[in-house]
């Protein structure tokens, strides 16, 4: 039934959504192993960046790779659609949101494919890389027979964590699937290229684990933060209480540090899995309104000591995670918004992010009453906030003066985290 993958087309693969944090790592690890990738993005900003060789967001190890295979022309960029047709793979790396009522919007997914279909043929193999609803890889496949068409479809979950691409793909397992033989064996021929391990599974076990793997993490720090605000109701110090609790003593070493569970994954991903099961996992439930309830409890927490209409408070670090740019969905956002409708003037300093309203860390210290430590950037370790500012570090990374420094316990916490 189906026909092997043409040998003669000139490029290997094309990443649809190619300039994007997922799209691009791959695209350069695939170049550099001696693919020819065409990146094929509508995003005009970013591709001016990447052809000019240099990357748009912070991804380590990621720049001198571009470079060269720029130069060695292993690697193109087009926002031209028809390169698809010439491409062995054909790699959707698009972003996958969930909508304002938290509903993942499949519809646009499938569109995508209304506007590719032209391009696209039957001897082509289809790598679904984005995350994806349960089901969706199926049911595309029925709604592109259903106009006639039908593609050999894979589904290869990402499942780096982001900025350090490069070395994960490297390191990490890769999970194969697919609706016909062919798209399995021809998944595997790809990713073996990269990948010490590949994990052949259903595509709806694929689907599954990946959401899963996601939904996993965001449970647990959710637990780590609604521990964070037990101690806090006990006037007890969390990162000291975990201290203890993971002192040579293995089984609990799983469990995070508190603080801002963020990004365009995490959240997004539970909320799949919620709208897949009748609205009946309740845990994700839960662990949403933990993790997205943490910025209230610390306004809360605020308010009860001070008048925040009289107080300037600065927020040091707005990515959603440590020492990335990306300020997607990040909950320092959240937690300024309600700041400000407290009434406090509030300023906010990120090492990363490249903002104009942004002030330096230093000039955050000199003028805020109040510091709330959004993200522990490396940059932040070594800070010293004085005495008079009221601190909120949940991540116990930034140092207060000397004194505490000496305190031992305090400062095994801090070096730790
Ligand atoms: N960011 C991560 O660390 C990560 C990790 C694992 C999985 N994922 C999943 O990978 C997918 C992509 O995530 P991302 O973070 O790379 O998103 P992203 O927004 O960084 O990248 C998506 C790219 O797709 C492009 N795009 C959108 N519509 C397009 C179209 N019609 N044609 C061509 N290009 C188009 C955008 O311009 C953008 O460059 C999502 O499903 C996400 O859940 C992300």
């Amino acid at each position: 039934m189906n026909k092997k993958i043409d040998t003669n087309k000139e490029l290997d693969m094309v990443i649809v959504g190619g300039l994007g944090h997922v799209g691009l790592p791959l695209g350069l690890s695939f170049a550099n192993e001696g693919q020819k990738v065409c990146l094929y993005d509508i995003d005009e900003r970013n591709a001016e960046h990447v052809k000019n060789g240099k990357m748009p967001f912070v991804e380590y190890e990621a720049e001198p790779i571009l470079k060269k295979v720029l130069a060695n022309g292993q690697l193109t960029i087009s926002q031209d659609k028809s390169v698809i047709s010439k491409a062995k793979y054909v790699v959707i790396a698009i972003g996958t949101p969930v909508d304002e009522y938290l509903t993942p919007k499949v519809r646009s997914f499938f569109e995508l494919f209304d506007g590719l279909k032209d391009y696209l043929d039957e001897e082509q193999i289809i790598i679904i890389r984005s995350t994806v609803y349960p089901k969706t890889c199926q049911q595309l496949a029925k709604y592109l027979e259903k106009k006639g068409e039908r593609y050999n479809i894979a589904y290869c979950p990402e499942r780096i964590v982001q900025g350090y691409s490069i070395k994960e793909l490297k390191e990490l397992p890769q999970i194969i699937s697919g609706i016909n033989d062919l798209s399995i064996e021809k998944a595997n021929d790809l990713f073996s290229l990269l990948s010490p391990k590949i994990i052949k599974v259903s595509i709806e076990e694929a689907e599954l684990a990946k959401l899963f793997t996601n939904a996993w993490r965001y449970i647990q720090f959710a637990m780590a933060n609604q521990f964070y605000m037990i101690s806090e109701s006990f006037g007890v110090d969390f990162n000291r209480v975990r201290n203890v609790m993971m002192d040579s003593y293995g089984r609990v070493a799983s469990l995070p540090g508190a603080g801002f569970a963020a990004g365009p994954c995490l959240l997004k991903d539970t909320m799949q899995l919620v709208a897949s099961c009748s609205n009946n996992f309740f845990m994700g439930n839960a662990a949403m309104m933990v993790n997205e309830g943490l910025p209230n409890f610390l306004v809360e927490k605020l308010q009860s000591k001070f008048d925040l209409n009289q107080k300037t408070v600065g927020v040091l670090g707005m990515a959603f995670k440590a020492d990335i740019d990306d300020i997607r969905d990040s909950l320092s956002y959240k937690l300024c918004k309600i700041l400000k409708f407290h009434g406090a003037e509030v300023i906010c300093s990120d090492d990363y992010v490249n903002d104009k309203n942004f002030v330096s860390k230093e000039e955050l210290i000199k003028r805020c009453d109040i510091i709330v430590v959004g993200v522990p950037h490396s940059q932040y370790r070594d800070i010293v906030i004085p005495d008079h500012i009221e601190l909120m570090d949940l991540w116990g990374i930034a140092k207060r003066d000397v004194s505490e420094a000496a305190n031992e316990f305090s400062n095994r916490i801090k070096v730790k985290v």
